[in-house]
């Protein structure tokens, strides 16, 4: 197998420490999944799992109805007529919203605080579930006073406010998409999705706060629609700094204002839409080219986020729920801002970054809300681990009952950390293996599964994985291989925006008959799963996912550079780390301040999370006879690691 992109793999258990981690029996036998088994008929999760293989669809059946309402029930759960096009629920009719949002107002959640909002400064907002309804319902009517309509791709580019959550619920209701692009992207990727997704409507905000900084939002935004080819009729803005902001009377209109007007009190009509209508785009990274728009339906994908949410991390009508993502992200639209509220949960939302104003500020706000369950990242847990014992240690973090990890493999050193400082040796890590694509948890463990640090364990009920060689067979004992899902999933994305053949090409070729993940992966002897990383172009800096593309040609957009490539090299808190190749254009010479200003160049095109570690000036690039570029001579060579097969290098 080449040789992954990707460094952080989690390597085996040290000497000594025990093998499996288990959760407590009380957890385990009062957990919602055993719930579902007994009702089954099963005594253990294994048992269950098994049912679920060989019925996948009576489960996905069974879990549409457990945790949804349907406006119409459906005909089909699976269509598999036009595979990898495959269909669930066809027939059906159902709202998220209506699930999320609109349900628990005539219930017994309508005065449960659905919503804890801190900001950064140090502010509080709290949102029953009545009163998310109605922030949602005035965030629609403004909506479709702009003339937004079902169908229509609205993108939205707002920091971590309650209003993005409001803004993404308000769009879906009204039968309409949303494009989230997640505010630490700059102007480049923000035009790039504007465009892709022909958005004549833009929702931003005057401004975000990050490390009590004020992030520009709105002049990007300008910046950004005015490359947007004139597609973009109204930039609707939300107030959040107060600072000042160009306005353009024309197009930009104050959210505030529009909202205060009575009318917009009205109620709003719930779309009904089909199972199969699409939901939402969310823009990734993939290995070439233009960052793709993966579709998300309306059916499907609520199926599994809500059925994934309830039995991973085992949600209870008393739990505070935190997941510290941001929404902009797949993991914040599944786990943040639907997964919770159709399980009428309450969450915390935190506006900020974990240490700012100290590396306490996290454990603080799980102290003073009481949160029992948090989902995290490993590059947060290994930021904070650094503080060492002591920050966590002085608060009173024992209501935790479970944690989570998800974007990267979770290395056993951290694992441990956060299980034995902030989990108190009480709280089992739910290591959450999914993509942008799956929509949903598909290797994941729950609170019956005694855990590895640093394996997701085994499939989810209804998923079926393996590890294939690139021939198609299953990969022998512990050998790396293809990580591969066997048959279709409720949430799985549908197709990429504008391009169902770069759809086919990049999941469905590789291995015929099955969905190829993009990562190398081995299985072990007990069956449990080991990521081992991307085996494509794609880098994952502190769990953001990037495609070499996306920096290279932010690079070669600077006036003095003509080639460059982009490369992942093992950090140890972002866990890959971009470091870059450059060719200069005639004229210009290499310099320190040249390197730092290309660095600063790709912050500003693309956002601070895509600045290179280090720009190296280099009069040539290892390219292969076609002219590809070979990050990956590239990379063993950066490493001191043997450059391998060198057939097609350019002569
Ligand atoms: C890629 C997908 C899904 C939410 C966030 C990431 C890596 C994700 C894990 C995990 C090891 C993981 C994989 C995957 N990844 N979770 N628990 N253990 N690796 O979504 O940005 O689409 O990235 O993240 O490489 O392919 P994404």
């Amino acid at each position: 197998m080449a040789i992954s992109n990707e460094s952080t793999a989690a390597t085996s258990e040290q000497s000594g420490a025990p093998k499996f981690y288990y959760p407590s029996e009380e957890l385990a036998q009062n957990s919602n999944i055993m719930a579902y088994a007994r009702e089954k008929g099963f005594s253990s999760f294994e048992e269950l799992y098994q049912w679920t293989i060989q019925e996948p669809q009576q489960f996905w059946s069974d879990m549409a109805t457990r945790f949804l309402e349907w406006y119409q029930p459906w005909n089909q759960v699976l269509d598999e007529s036009n595979a990898p096009f495959f269909k669930w629920f066809t027939g059906g009719k159902i709202n998220i919203v209506h699930n999320a949002v609109d349900r628990h107002v005539n219930g017994p959640n309508r005065d449960k605080t659905a919503l804890i909002w801190e900001s950064e400064q140090g502010e509080s907002r709290r949102y029953t579930y009545g009163q998310l309804a109605e922030e949602v319902n005035r965030f629609a009517n403004v909506l479709r006073s702009l003339g937004v309509q079902k169908g229509d791709i609205v993108t939205i580019y707002l920091s971590r406010v309650p209003e993005l959550l409001f803004a993404m619920l308000a769009t879906v209701k009204i039968g309409a998409m949303h494009s989230v692009v997640y505010g630490g992207f700059s102007i480049d990727a923000l035009q790039a999705r504007i465009v892709d997704a022909k958005s004549r409507v833009v929702i931003t905000g005057d401004g975000g706060w990050m490390n009590n900084k004020i992030v520009e939002l709105k002049k990007i935004t300008d910046a950004a629609v005015d490359e947007a080819q004139g597609l973009v009729e109204k930039v609707l803005v939300v107030r959040r700094t107060g600072h000042d902001i160009a306005f353009n009377e024309s197009r930009d209109v104050w959210y505030h204002e529009l909202a205060a007007q009575p009318a917009m009190d009205e109620p709003c009509a719930t779309e009904q839409m089909d199972a199969e209508d699409p939901m939402f785009l969310l823009y990734t990274s993939g290995s070439t080219g233009t960052p793709k728009g993966l579709v998300h339906s309306c059916g499907g994908y609520q199926v599994q986020v809500a059925a994934t949410l309830s039995f991973t991390f085992d949600i209870k009508p008393d739990d505070v729920y935190w997941c510290t993502a941001d929404p902009g992200w797949i993991t914040g639209h599944s786990y943040i801002v639907y997964g919770p509220f159709i399980l009428g949960a309450t969450q915390v939302v935190y506006e900020g970054a974990p240490t700012y104003p100290n590396p306490g500020r996290w454990w603080e706000i799980a102290q003073k809300y009481g949160v029992t369950i948090q989902y995290t990242a490993p590059t947060a847990v290994r930021s904070l681990m650094r503080f060492g014992d002591e920050v966590p240690r002085q608060y009173d973090l024992s209501k935790l009952r479970l944690l989570g990890s998800v974007g990267e493999p979770i290395n056993p050193e951290a694992w441990r950390w956060y299980y034995r400082v902030v989990g108190q040796e009480r709280c089992p890590i739910m290591d959450t293996w999914w993509q942008t694509e799956t929509g949903g948890f598909m290797i994941a463990p729950n609170p019956t599964t005694p855990l590895k640090p640093g394996s997701g364990t085994k499939p989810f009920l209804g998923i079926e994985a393996d590890v294939l060689t690139e021939e198609g067979q299953p990969a022998s004992g512990n050998d790396d291989g293809l990580l591969v899902i066997k048959r279709p999933w409720p949430a799985m994305l549908r197709t990429i925006h504008g391009d169902p053949q770069r759809y086919v090409d990049t999941y469905w070729s590789r291995l015929p008959g099955n969905y190829t993940a993009g990562d190398s992966a081995r299985k072990d002897e007990d069956g449990y799963y080991w990521i081992i990383g991307r085996i494509d172009d794609v880098i994952k800096v502190s769990g953001y996912r990037l495609g070499t593309a996306e920096v290279e040609s932010a690079l070669v957009s600077h006036p003095a550079v003509a080639e460059a490539a982009a490369i992942g090299l093992p950090h140890e808190l972002k866990g890959n780390a971009i470091h870059t190749y450059v060719i200069l254009r005639q004229g210009h010479e290499p310099s320190d301040a040249l390197a730092d200003e290309l660095r600063k160049h790709v912050g500003k095109e693309l956002g601070p999370i895509a600045r290179p570690e280090t720009v190296n000036f280099v009069p040539n690039l290892p390219k292969t006879r076609s002219g590809k570029i070979m990050r990956r001579v590239l990379k063993a060579r950066a490493l001191g690691l043997p450059e391998g097969d060198l057939s097609t290098l350019e002569g």
